[in-house]
């Protein structure tokens, strides 16, 4: 007896008329039509809509979240304002709000079918409070989402007193990746300097690693350089990951060019923040004003895994969001121009398959053996589920219903057509 069937649902893949078995938290079949002779405790009829792999966070600030407006909001809308602002909430913070708030939040995720997040959790502080909220908000989720932390040295490694320090007892109170900040380094040296130092303490540590690497305009901020250096040189291929890489926008053609085939070798992944990228970037333009979002469609043709993040909701950097992937997809989509329907799926892939890698999370996927930890969407394919930022009918985690969202149809309250006109709904 199976725990679960799922019937007539469609896949990513473009499959139709799919079912999926579950039992004990794993897929156990994938097969066109009925399965013959199954039983299952529950049975679903997914009506032809769209099952996925659930969507993955790989890049969010857990420790700010939902903390818009205190002390006060970012009126310039910059990130250098976004991060002094940080700096005046930090020393008000408390453990207990951190965790309430990043609780809320992950509530918030769940309805959304958002069960993989990665999150920076600033270092910079001695007391490490941040740190010890967010291990403890890893704890208290674990039965729901994954939440893996970063070590984020959000003021500088080198910059600021005791940096390395701070970041290294992180690492040992058990956060799981090595982050940094290059180019908020004093200098160019000082910031190519931590990214060799932080490459270091993962490869001794046999640590992930993920840099905020050139989130800037500065199109000679080429932090991302070093970083694939630093992946060959360490034999850390696979394991290293650029978020916002934002400079590249602003970057010589020629130079691209040379580094994007650097990028792919050393297998360094790249991750986009839409949302942040197209708010944040460009301040100092007067018009036309850049975008700033990193080059996706051409790292992706050239091999790099590219992923996308929703990096803020509601804090001293962004006033908007609620845990919504297809949101940052859809976002995504248009910043980058990706608006075929092969550059469109990629952007669903951005926040589940390819983020998936970036996190290497183990049975993640629609396949046999796998996880059954999958949304089920009020779409038909990825392309409608990212139009629509589709309704997440159900969500569950290793077989295990989490969240439930009505199916939702709206109806027309339309006065009576007049003779020859036709409405275009
Ligand atoms: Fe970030």
């Amino acid at each position: 007896m199976l725990d679960l069937l799922i019937t007539n649902a469609s896949l990513p893949d473009g499959r139709t008329g799919m079912s999926v078995a579950v039992q004990a938290g794993r897929i156990t079949a994938v097969a066109e039509g009925a399965i013959s002779d199954a039983q299952a405790h529950e049975t679903v009829d997914a009506g032809g809509y769209l099952l996925s792999p659930h969507f993955i966070d790989p890049h969010f600030h857990m420790d700010a979240t939902l903390s818009y407006g205190l002390p006060r909001v970012n009126e310039s809308g910059t990130l250098l304002e976004g991060i002094a602002l940080w700096g005046e909430l930090k020393p008000t913070l408390l453990a207990d709000a951190i965790i309430e708030r990043a609780l809320t939040y992950c509530d918030w995720a769940v309805a959304k079918g958002l069960l993989a997040i990665r999150s920076h959790v600033d270092t910079s502080d001695p007391s490490l409070l941040a740190v010890d909220a967010l291990l403890e908000v890893k704890r208290l989720v674990a039965p729901y989402i994954d939440l893996q932390l970063v070590a984020f040295p959000q003021d500088g490694v080198l910059r600021s007193p005791g940096g390395v320090e701070n970041l290294k007892r992180a690492l040992d109170k058990g956060v799981d990746v090595v982050g940094g900040i290059p180019h908020f380094e004093r200098t160019m040296a000082d910031g190519a300097a931590s990214v060799k130092l932080l490459c270091e303490i993962a490869a001794e540590r046999g640590l992930l690693t993920d840099m905020h690497c050139d989130e800037s305009d500065d199109p000679l901020s080429r932090h991302i350089e070093t970083l694939a250096f630093e992946t060959q040189r360490l034999g850390l291929q696979g394991r290293v990951n650029g978020s916002h890489c934002t400079s590249m926008h602003s970057m010589d053609n020629y130079y691209v060019s040379k580094l994007l085939p650097l990028i792919a070798g050393s297998g360094v992944s790249v991750i986009a923040n839409p949302l942040i990228n197209i708010t944040l970037q460009g301040r100092h333009d007067t018009y036309p004003k850049r975008r700033g979002m990193t080059r996706v469609p051409e790292l992706m043709a050239a091999g790099v895994n590219v992923a996308f993040g929703h990096d803020c909701v509601m804090d001293p950097w962004y006033g908007m969001g609620s845990g919504d992937m297809l949101e940052v997809a859809h976002m995504g989509l248009h910043v980058a121009q990706m608006t075929s329907q092969t550059g469109i799926r990629a952007c669903f892939d951005a926040v589940t398959v390819n983020a998936a890698k970036v996190m290497h999370l183990d049975h993640y996927g629609l396949e046999v053996g796998c996880d059954a930890s999958f949304v089920l969407l009020q779409a038909r394919d990825k392309i409608e589920a990212i139009r629509l930022r589709a309704n997440r009918l159900k969500v569950w985690r290793k077989g295990v219903l989490l969240a439930e969202t009505p199916e939702v149809q709206a109806k027309l309250k339309l006065a009576e057509r007049p003779a020859g006109v036709r409405f275009l709904v």
